[in-house]
């Protein structure tokens, strides 16, 4: 049967982060979809048995919830930071819990008497830094408030991780390793000096600057939290996670038609190819469904933060793999030529990767138009058709960062999903462009009709999304350029107004407070 007639998903799924399964909070990223969210476009575009395909997977919520919903996944991401955290999230090869556990007792045996030297004794700290093998003291990237990897560390920090990683790898390699390194690699994001204290909870709450302002901003006051408890506690959370992964395993026996169990040698692949190369590696017309979240512009450059990681995990990026990372900036200086060109390239690899009569689902946002023109033009530039465009919002994550930094911040983002047709068609004249000196006028009368939508409220990102996709459909997108100051100008002309508490528009006869300058982002 056709799968044109699939009704696309036409609402914003809320986001439920504290549902999230366990497994998703064994490690910090720096974006991580709600899974959720990502399970249910799954399920309406994909069938059991089918190939989804993430090709910038981070740490693998698409392919996990793939996996786990009986499909087969492949992940993909440039960066091998993202992939460890995937894999070993992701691993149901252990027959049980009960080696990993062994493991831990032998780690805390061999590691007990030094590390409590070290936390009574600053001297004792340095001597030992003599003494345990720890990664070249590269330079860390410009934006850094350090200059060098040690920098970025206590004596105390250094040595003891150093001392914790030395007693993991002499374990045999393989499964149990990884996790007891996926724990350590989770207690590197909190014994480091970038990391802070949430304010008025136990010290140990709190984060690293790397996942929360995209930078190796060094902390005011250092926290130095304990070295030992802060790694049995992430080896009890890779320890629940993975008790967790492998019930999943089970439970989908009893569930499934076919009675088979989840594996993950099986049911996911992990790649780590440049996105738009992938047709290297992947038959073209052999994925069901493709669900990806690509780098926003110059928003997070991946690479250049995870560098604590791959350094330390001893992952090499090579420069080609720096050259093809689809971000404007970092440390390569890519241009925003650079970034448009490959994410035109990954959408194009991953239209001619996808099946006939089949999805596929990108979430983006940026205030910059031309950005979304290049998503939308590729795609139907290959024969896809726009489908749905739904503005995702009110995820506590971002909402943190509404609160915490409107100016420069995403605050919610769009789901754009695509049907690429049974019958290749001819692709829609897309390029076809307004004149310029029409831009003012033609903003306007965008602007009142995504405002007659009969809504008495709504939030920026809301209207932002709807006028983007009105562009789109009068092929003005690639040639009109919207500032946040025009956004909001246009908006208080038309009598609409900001409530900053609530972060929504109404007009002004219905706002009754607190009505400001909105949060953009
Ligand atoms: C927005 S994140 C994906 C987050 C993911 N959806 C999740 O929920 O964890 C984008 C990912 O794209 C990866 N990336 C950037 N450029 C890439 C490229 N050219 N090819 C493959 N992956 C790339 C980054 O390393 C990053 O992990």
């Amino acid at each position: 049967m056709s799968r044109a007639s699939i009704q696309p998903i036409l609402e914003a799924i809320p986001a439920a982060r504290q549902q999230d399964a366990r497994h998703y909070g064994v490690h910090p990223y720096f974006t991580r979809r709600p899974a959720n969210v990502v399970r249910a476009y799954i399920e309406r575009y994909s069938v059991e048995g089918d190939v989804v395909l993430d090709p910038f997977g981070g740490t693998g919520v698409t392919a996990i919830e793939a996996m786990l919903l009986g499909r087969h996944a492949i992940h993909n991401d440039l960066n091998p930071f993202a992939n460890f955290i995937a894999r070993n999230i992701a691993d149901t090869t252990l027959p049980s819990t009960a080696p990993l556990h062994e493991a831990f007792l032998r780690v805390e045996c061999a590691c007990a008497q030094p590390l409590k030297e070290i936390e009574q004794d600053a001297a004792a700290a340095k001597r030992w830094l003599k003494r345990v093998p720890l990664p070249k003291n590269i330079t860390l990237p410009s934006t850094s408030d350090a200059d060098r990897f040690y920098d970025m560390f206590t004596p105390r920090q250094l040595s003891g991780l150093g001392i914790l990683k030395q007693a993991i790898d002499s374990e045999a390699h393989g499964v149990v390793h990884d996790l007891l390194l996926l724990a350590w690699s989770a207690s590197l994001a909190k014994l480091n000096k970038t990391f802070l204290s949430a304010k008025g909870r136990a010290p140990s709450r709190g984060g690293s600057s790397i996942f929360s302002i995209y930078r190796y901003k060094l902390a005011s006051e250092c926290v130095e939290l304990p070295i030992w408890q802060t790694f049995a506690g992430r080896v009890r959370n890779v320890l629940a996670a993975k008790e967790e992964i492998l019930k999943a395993r089970r439970y989908w026996q009893t569930r499934s038609t076919g009675a088979r169990t989840i594996d993950s040698q099986r049911d996911m692949v992990v790649l780590a190819h440049d996105a738009a190369s992938l047709d290297q590696v992947i038959d073209e017309g052999s994925v069901d469904y493709v669900f990806t979240d690509p780098p926003y512009g110059a928003f997070i450059c991946y690479l250049d933060l995870s560098i604590l990681w791959n350094h330390w995990l001893g992952f090499p990026i090579a420069e080609e793999t720096l050259r093809c990372e689809t971000i404007v900036g970092g440390e390569a200086g890519h241009t925003e030529e650079h970034y448009k060109t490959s994410l035109a390239s990954s959408i194009r690899t991953c239209f001619r990767l996808l099946r006939p009569d089949r999805w596929c689902s990108i979430v983006f946002q940026h205030w910059d138009l031309s950005y979304f023109a290049t998503i939308l033009e590729t795609a139907s530039e290959c024969g896809a058709e726009l489908r749905a465009a739904i503005t995702q919002t009110g995820d506590v994550i971002w909402s943190m960062h509404k609160k915490k930094n409107s100016a420069s911040v995403l605050a919610g983002e769009m789901i754009i999903t695509f049907y690429k047709p049974a019958r290749a068609r001819k692709p829609e004249d897309t390029l076809r462009c307004v004149p310029k000196g029409d831009a003012a006028p033609i903003l306007s009368d965008i602007f009142d009709i995504c405002l007659k939508n009969g809504k008495n409220t709504f939030t920026s990102e809301a209207l932002f999304n709807s006028l983007v996709i009105e562009m789109w459909r009068r092929r003005a997108l690639s040639c009109l350029t919207l500032d946040r100051r025009e956004f909001m100008v246009l908006l208080n002309q038309r009598g609409w107004c900001y409530n900053t508490r609530t972060h929504l528009w109404s007009r002004r006869e219905h706002s009754k407070e607190t009505s400001g300058h909105p949060a953009l982002f």
